[in-house]
């Protein structure tokens, strides 16, 4: 990726076939980014995570040509950026470490190192002049975890976000699939966080934004920085991106799922955008940033050991660990003697806030039959209008 003669990057794709955090299939891989401002003193932006720091060192290496860094700013301090920090302090041992007092905290809790002796602590609003560049720390503590800094070069105008506006996927110039890589990557990483990330987005209001540099997926600039803070915003809000229902299912032979498909089938029919998950297949973090972007969710289950059946659990409860608000439930259950899915998944929803559930309920004894298939038909007209 060109950023500027001044400004270079200096990350890493990963590429392997593992999940990311152990729980994020990466079929387009990802990136650990990091940067280096070339400038009368050199700053590196970050480190990589722990299979990538000799490529990463290489790489800086040659950017240096010899040149020694004066400082690493750390940004965020999750392994996925932080394990080079102790290789980086070993090879250039004259360099300065850049971060929030709670970073050096975790480095030593991480790496058993708290760099006492050649810190800086970047707090809100601190300064680090590099010559013509000047970096400006914003905290911006939760996004994602608490020690999380951003910067802002003001020289170049560019915002290196941390983990904000980071997308799974190794970058690609033309951001081809920016948004929903960086939803699900949003949504299931820092979904959470959504007052942390309205907070931080109102300090970046203030800035003049060119470039968006974060630690994950391509650089933003153009048009495209102006889109992905209004994306962003919409997300840290937790309002619906588009008019659409997602249709989220479980079952076990196949009737639940007919239900779900005949549901959707009348939604399309009635003009409207639906999104169909099997839970016991798809991409569960895409089904979860999908039933985020969408305004209607319809969660159908069958009735197991008196409770949901467990793909379904799981979905309600990332829809719940992050904060799932403000959107139109219907409710689908199945049961072949004593259906009790219904009330289970509403009682899983309980604490969520701004939730509204359609009046027709849906009921399926083992299978479909005219009373359902009529109710199911309700539901259709009932979605479609409201
Ligand atoms: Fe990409 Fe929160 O680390």
């Amino acid at each position: 990726m060109h950023i500027s003669d001044k400004t270079k990057y200096i990350g890493v794709n990963d590429e392997r076939d593992v999940l990311f955090e152990g729980q994020y299939r990466v079929p387009n891989g990802i990136s650990y980014n990091s940067y280096l401002i070339d400038d009368e003193r050199l700053a590196v932006l970050d480190t990589v995570d722990a299979h990538f720091v000799d490529e990463w060192l290489a790489k800086l290496s040659a950017e240096l040509g010899g040149r020694e860094p004066d400082y690493l700013v750390v940004h965020h301090v999750e392994p996925d950026h932080s394990a080079g920090i102790g290789r980086f302090a070993e090879k250039y041992p004259n360099a300065k470490i850049v971060a929030s007092q709670k970073a050096f905290a975790m480095m030593k809790s991480f790496y058993g190192d708290d760099f006492a002796d050649r810190r800086i602590v970047a707090a809100e609003g601190s300064e680090l002049s590099l010559g013509e560049h000047k970096l400006t720390f914003i905290t911006a503590p939760m996004v994602h975890w608490p020690e999380v800094i951003v910067s802002y070069e003001s020289s170049e105008a560019i915002l290196f976000s941390a983990d904000g506006f980071g997308a799974f996927g190794v970058p690609d110039e033309g951001c081809t699939a920016w948004d929903d890589e960086a939803r699900r990557y949003y949504i299931g990483i820092v979904g959470k966080y959504g007052a942390n990330v309205q907070a931080l987005l109102r300090k970046a209001a203030a800035l003049d934004i060119g470039k968006i540099c974060p630690l994950h997926g391509p650089v933003l600039e153009g048009e495209r920085v102006a889109h992905c803070v209004k994306l962003y915003d919409l997300w840290s809000r937790y309002e619906a991106e588009c008019d659409e229902t997602v249709i989220a299912y479980a079952s076990v032979y196949g009737n639940t799922k007919r239900a779900a498909l005949r549901l959707g089938d009348e939604l399309t029919a009635r003009g409207r955008s639906v999104k169909l998950y099997d839970l016991s297949y798809c991409d569960k973090a895409e089904a979860v940033a999908e039933a985020f972007k969408a305004d209607k969710l319809v969660l159908a289950s069958v009735t197991y050991n008196a409770d949901v059946f467990p793909p379904m659990r799981e979905f309600i409860n990332a829809l719940t660990e992050r904060n799932f608000k403000n959107r139109r439930l219907a409710l689908i259950e199945n049961g072949s003697w004593g259906p009790t899915a219904a009330k289970v998944m509403r009682a899983m929803l309980a604490d969520s806030k701004e939730l509204s559930f359609a009046d027709t309920a849906v009921t399926l004894r083992s299978a479909l039959d005219d009373e359902s298939l009529a109710s199911i038909i309700r539901l259709a007209d009932e979605l479609a209008t409201r």
